[in-house]
């Protein structure tokens, strides 16, 4: 996948990235101490805030592929004194959560409402598949979780389908062996999730864990 190079006169030009390199490390992009937590597709960024105020002591990276609100929301992060904690950056996530480190370092990953494309000339935008996943299983620490929610019923089973078919991931829902939730217990919502609520149209929420790694021995 080729990085997207912003033309010269747009006005978000300036959209905070991840930094050159094969690489790169999350402690560099947030030091400090805390478990890292990764939204993809913040969009207007409120999942980010109320996050923030929910759990005071996780870091928080969300990954926005449109320039406009990566910069936005990660200058509002900050002037809320939150930079420290939480960034917003502009993002491919298929691409660049692949140059990401070190393995099994995150402890849970956000999806709300991805994609929101149908035709079918589209299909190569949808952000969920094969790349992003193989990305958030490495990523994540045992035990991990990846959550993600939609309102659309037939997008749901998509999800689940593909999500199910991961050999390091396993349904982590409200009932054993199904990945289905009711509820949203992360303490946070995203902009749209008020929206869909408000409206009062159902959520698909699912939830999957990453499996325990093999352990490693030492053969010599
Ligand atoms: C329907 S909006 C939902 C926004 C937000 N998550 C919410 O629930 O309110 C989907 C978001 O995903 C972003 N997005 C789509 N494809 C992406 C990709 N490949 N990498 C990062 N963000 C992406 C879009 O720009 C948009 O902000």
């Amino acid at each position: 996948m080729t990085t997207y190079t912003p033309s010269p006169n747009h006005p978000y030009k300036h959209a905070p990235r991840l930094p050159e390199g094969d690489r790169v490390r999350l402690d560099d992009v947030l030091p400090g101490s805390g478990p890292f937590e990764i939204e993809i597709g913040p969009g207007r960024g409120g999942f980010l805030f109320e996050r923030c105020a929910a759990r005071p002591d996780v870091r928080m990276i969300g990954f926005e592929i449109r320039l406009k609100w990566s910069a936005i929301v990660d200058e509002k992060l900050r002037q809320a004194g939150l930079g420290s904690r939480a960034r917003s950056l502009n993002a491919d996530a298929r691409s660049e959560l692949q140059r990401l480190a070190p393995d099994a370092s995150v402890t849970t990953f956000f999806l709300h409402f991805p994609d929101p494309w149908w035709k079918k000339r589209h299909t190569k935008r949808l952000v969920m598949g094969p790349e992003l996943l193989d990305s958030i299983a490495r990523l994540l620490i045992d035990g991990g979780e990846l959550f993600v929610q939609t309102d659309v019923e037939e997008r749901a089973a998509l999800y689940d389908e593909q999500i199910a078919a991961h050999p390091d991931l396993e349904p982590a829902g409200d009932a054993p062996g199904s990945s289905n939730m009711l509820e949203n217990p992360y303490e946070a919502r995203s902009p749209r999730e008020h929206r869909v609520i408000e409206d009062g149209l159902p959520v698909h929420r699912l939830r999957y864990r990453r499996r325990v790694r093999a352990a490693v021995t030492d053969q010599s």
